[in-house]
């Protein structure tokens, strides 16, 4: 995927959807076999993006634990690879027995700011759409402007919970809406 350029599907609707970040950005999905990957860029991210992404300063293993845990069965992973190496990851997980599911983000910070979260976040609404989730929920620390940010250009409906932001995105249903299976969406 090459979103980047002017004239082509980088710049839907007049607007670019990815800056030019110094490389050619490849959108895909995880697979069980990029367990390694994920964990990897998890650990790249700088102390404050980990506080930011997990809500809390996790030590290294429980990132680890954080990311071999993944039901990889249920959940919708996307991730960036510029110039090969994975810098950006998109999580959607379903909420059991709801039509609703979790949006997590991370990107690494010399990538960040150039629309890869953005690209992710958009290319998981679209899945989202696609199996019939009706409601994406974001949550993020009252101080990640970034995020929040984000979720407003997303769409989203800003909401205070318990100590953190949520923000909500309604996904508009196709016509024909049965659910999927994340494998039948890849
Ligand atoms: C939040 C995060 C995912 C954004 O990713 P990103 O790739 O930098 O975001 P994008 O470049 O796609 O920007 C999308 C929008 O977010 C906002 N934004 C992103 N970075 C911003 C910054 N440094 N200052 C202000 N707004 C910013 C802007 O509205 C931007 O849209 P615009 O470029 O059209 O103005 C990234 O900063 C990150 O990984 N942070 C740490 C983890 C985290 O906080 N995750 C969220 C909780 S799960």
């Amino acid at each position: 995927m090459s979103p980047t350029s002017r004239d082509g599907p980088g710049k839907p609707g007049g607007r670019l959807l990815c800056r030019e970040p110094g490389g050619r950005i490849r959108l895909r999905g995880l697979m069980a076999r990029d367990c390694a990957l994920h964990t990897a860029h998890l650990l790249r991210l700088s102390p404050e993006d980990r506080r930011a992404r997990f809500h809390s300063a996790l030590g290294d293993r429980s990132v680890i634990a954080y990311s071999r845990g993944i039901d990889r069965d249920h959940a919708w992973i996307f991730g960036a690879f510029l110039s090969g190496t994975l810098r950006g990851v998109g999580e959607l997980t379903p909420v059991t027995g709801t039509d609703e599911a979790e949006l997590a983000i991370s990107v690494e910070q010399p990538y960040q700011h150039v629309g890869i979260g953005k690209m992710l976040s958009l290319a998981l609404i679209l899945v989202a759409r696609r199996v019939g989730i009706g409601k994406i929920r974001m949550s993020f620390v009252r101080d990640n402007h970034r995020m929040r940010a984000l979720a407003r250009d997303l769409g989203a409906r800003t909401v205070a919970t318990s100590g953190v932001l949520e923000g909500i995105v309604t996904v508009p249903p196709m016509a024909d809406r049965r659910p999927r299976s994340p494998c039948a969406a890849r």
